[in-house]
């Protein structure tokens, strides 16, 4: 039988399929999540996220001396407290458990360790909303100046990057202004541009003690039906001094990273959030799936998409089982 085009030459045995693969993961591009909070001698597995865990500030230094012999050395801090009010002051006073962690750590390892850090108030808001709440209403511009000196505070702490995830109009200008005009020229801000009303984030909203108490975060997240706003989400905030642009959720949001790839010359990064790794967990638990194949399948597809950087609750055992090799 003659056939002109046979692709599956290409996919005869291992050797074949390594030698024409596309697309290669990238571990030094990968980003870990930690969860900070109050108290000392802290280290509790979330219920919500197997295998995560909420660290006080001495546990996370200590699980941060083995995590960077696994090879993570990138990481991204979330604070978890119940000390919450109308203006979110624990989200950037002295005590604030990611300002103490950002110190410590960076104090130990210095250079050898990536620091980001979540700007948001949902974890220190007492209505547990991504801005502040004034007569009823989520003021803007009262939020975007809180997350500024939230931002500023992180920076003197020795945070390498702020990663505004509040989706207010014009922080990312307002934070790069607050930064320059402290002299932190060098920290970078990683934006969520295109971040999602999701559901996917509902064992974060657990880990983090930050569900709003009433309603949604519809007025201020986008909806998920639109994909052309996330281009004018991205082109504001490069046009606002962002270094990293980012798409959240990632797994069904595939499109707009591609969309964000090929409309910036800046790096795209998306975060594999926590509903997409529980899931995966829950499956793999459940004997439904096999894990390591649904998450290299996962996080290859985000590579392929577009995105150079990812957030992942799964690099943790990726490296401790070596399953990127
Ligand atoms: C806070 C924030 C959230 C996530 C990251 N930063 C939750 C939310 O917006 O409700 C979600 C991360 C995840 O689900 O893994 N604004
Ligand atoms: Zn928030």
């Amino acid at each position: 039988m003659e056939r002109l085009n046979r692709p599956r030459r290409l996919r005869r045995n291992q050797i074949i399929r390594d030698l024409t693969a596309q697309t290669q993961l990238n571990i030094g591009g990968m980003i870990q999540p930690y969860f900070v909070t109050d108290g000392a001698g802290i280290h509790d597995e979330i219920k919500g996220l197997p295998g995560i865990y909420r660290d006080s500030v001495d546990s996370l230094v200590k699980t941060m001396d083995e995590d960077i012999k696994l090879g993570i050395d990138k990481i991204m801090l979330f604070g978890v407290t119940d000390r919450k009010d109308v203006l979110a002051t624990s989200g950037w006073d002295d005590k604030n458990p990611v300002i103490k962690a950002t110190k410590e750590l960076k104090n130990k390892f210095g250079e050898a360790l990536f620091v980001s850090a979540d700007v948001c108030l949902c974890a220190y808001t007492d209505t547990g909303h991504c801005g502040v709440t004034l007569e009823g209403k989520i003021d803007n511009d009262k939020s975007v100046a809180v997350l500024s000196k939230m931002a500023v505070k992180l920076a003197e702490a020795g945070c390498d990057c702020v990663g505004p995830s509040d989706m207010m109009d014009g922080r990312i200008g307002s934070i790069r202004k607050a930064l320059e005009s402290e002299n932190y020229y060098d920290t970078i801000i990683l934006a969520y541009s295109a971040k999602y009303a999701s559901a996917y984030y509902g064992p974060f909203r657990e880990a983090a003690n930050s569900a709003p108490g009433k309603g949604d975060r519809k007025g201020y997240q986008m909806d998920f039906r639109n994909r052309r706003e996330a281009l004018r989400e991205l082109q504001l905030d490069e046009d606002e001094g962002a270094d990293i642009v980012m798409v959240k959720p990632a797994l069904a949001y595939l499109d707009i990273i591609a969309d964000f790839a090929a409309n910036t010359e800046l790096p795209v990064a998306a975060y594999n959030v926590s509903g997409e790794y529980t899931a995966v967990k829950l499956l793999a638990q459940a004997g439904l799936a096999d894990e390591k194949t649904m998450v290299l399948e996962n996080l290859t597809a985000i590579t392929r998409a577009g995105a150079s950087i990812i957030l992942t609750y799964h690099l943790k055992d990726i490296l401790k089982n070596g399953w990127h090799n």
